[in-house]
């Protein structure tokens, strides 16, 4: 397979990247008046965020920057944003901050507030299971195995996957999703905690299950696979937040990247490998001049299309997974790829000044409807809570030694 080289585009240097990571620190710091207890939304208004209840699927991306920026405070010194003074304590502050959201968490899977859905790996794979790997947190791990008991409710032994939305065993919702694949390191965790095969069995068969079928022959994705209820025979794909059936959602293509390579990780299956590397082409191969993928990527360069600058990061981090278990000869090739989207997020998306957006990236695209799509129209053209997680992590990826929290 011919791979996409992109000649003309500089990578983020180590320098951007330091000071990339230093403003998403500081900025996570000075969040911290209005996200201790709260979380923020899942998207900016005006770039804004505004605080929630620990009530939404994306509230463990919050957490998760917490402890990116308490890794990179341990480190560095975090400045003020305001006067540019090092912040006295930022890693304990940081850490604090994190053990609160831990109980929120743990309180949120004893109560069963909103975990009805799949999302139990981006809830608790960023908050719980990463407390648990940084400061050993009981909490975290107690909070973390719990979501994991929750989310094998929704394995479907007909069928084999996970149901990610909705009361279980109604045919318009016997479906998967392909973002699914992001929340499966929770069970291949969960079994190695508790030394309990069956978290890790289940995800197992989702990913056959999802790879099967989510996958289309040119190596676009579908969002969603329906399933027969009584055979559990493979049905019809469809999209959600796609622009059409049929079409690549940039985001789950993203999640298809950063998924395979999750699931090479856990599965040590060699196709995996092969799959990653196409399913990576077709992202590269639609994106624009200017690297920042639009949400959907049926949409090319000159196109007044919202973008969704999140799947850049996203698949930035795939890429920096997979990396670790390539040939060496190969491995130069997707680091030089995941620094260009970078630079790329970097250059014309991150958030320079605090006081116009308390986010960290612009122009990310939670759920842009159209006629063809079944999405509610919300977080367009915003930041986005995962698109700042995701950000952070591809930068501490490439710049430390980094113990994943997925
Ligand atoms: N997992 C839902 C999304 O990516 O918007």
């Amino acid at each position: 397979m011919e791979k996409t080289v992109f000649s003309n585009h500089l990578e983020i240097t180590d320098r951007e990247m330091e000071t990339a990571l230093d403003y998403a620190s500081s900025a996570v710091l000075a969040n911290l008046k209005d996200f201790k207890d709260k979380f923020q939304k899942a998207y900016s208004e005006d770039g804004f965020y505004h605080p929630i209840e620990n009530d939404y699927w994306t509230c463990g991306f919050w957490t998760g920057e917490v402890w990116l920026a308490y890794e990179y405070a341990k480190a560095h010194a975090v400045k003020n944003l305001t006067d540019g003074s090092v912040v006295p304590d930022a890693a304990e502050a940081l850490k604090e901050a994190g053990e609160v959201q831990v109980e929120s968490f743990l309180h949120r899977i004893d109560e069963k507030i909103e975990v009805d859905h799949h999302d139990m790996g981006f809830l608790y794979s960023p908050s719980c299971v990463a407390a648990y790997k940084l400061i050993g947190s009981k909490k975290g791990k107690e909070a973390a195995i719990k979501a994991a008991d929750q989310l094998i409710t929704r394995f479907h032994p007909v069928g084999e996957f996970i149901q990610a939305w909705g009361p279980m065993n109604a045919p318009e919702n016997y479906r998967l999703i392909i973002d699914c694949l992001l929340n499966l390191p929770l069970l291949y965790w969960a079994s190695e905690e508790t030394g309990d095969p069956k978290y890790q069995e289940i995800a197992e068969k989702h990913i056959h299950t999802a790879v099967a079928n989510v996958i289309r022959e040119d190596y676009s994705t579908w969002h969603t696979f329906f399933f027969n209820m009584e055979t559990g025979a493979p049905d019809h794909g469809a999209t959600c937040q796609g622009y059409r059936d049929g079409s690549a959602w940039a985001r789950g293509q993203a999640w298809g990247i950063y998924g395979m390579a999750l699931a090479y990780r856990y599965t040590g299956r060699e196709e995996y490998i092969e799959i990653f590397r196409h399913v990576t082409e077709y992202f590269l191969q639609h994106l624009p001049e200017d690297l920042v993928p639009y949400w959907d990527l049926e949409f090319t360069s000159g196109n007044e299309q919202p973008r969704d600058s999140s799947s850049a990061s996203i698949a930035a981090c795939g890429m920096l997974e997979m990396v670790k278990y390539l040939p060496k000869e190969e491995r130069g090739y997707y680091v030089t790829i995941a620094k260009q989207l970078l630079k790329a997020v970097y250059d014309t998306c991150a958030v320079r000044d605090f006081t116009k957006s308390n986010g960290l990236v612009l122009h990310s695209t939670y759920s842009n409807h159209s006629p063809y799509n079944t999405c509610d129209h919300k977080g367009v053209d915003e930041c986005n809570s995962w698109g700042d997680y995701f950000y952070m992590e591809a930068l501490t990826r490439l710049t430390k030694d980094w113990e994943q929290y997925w």
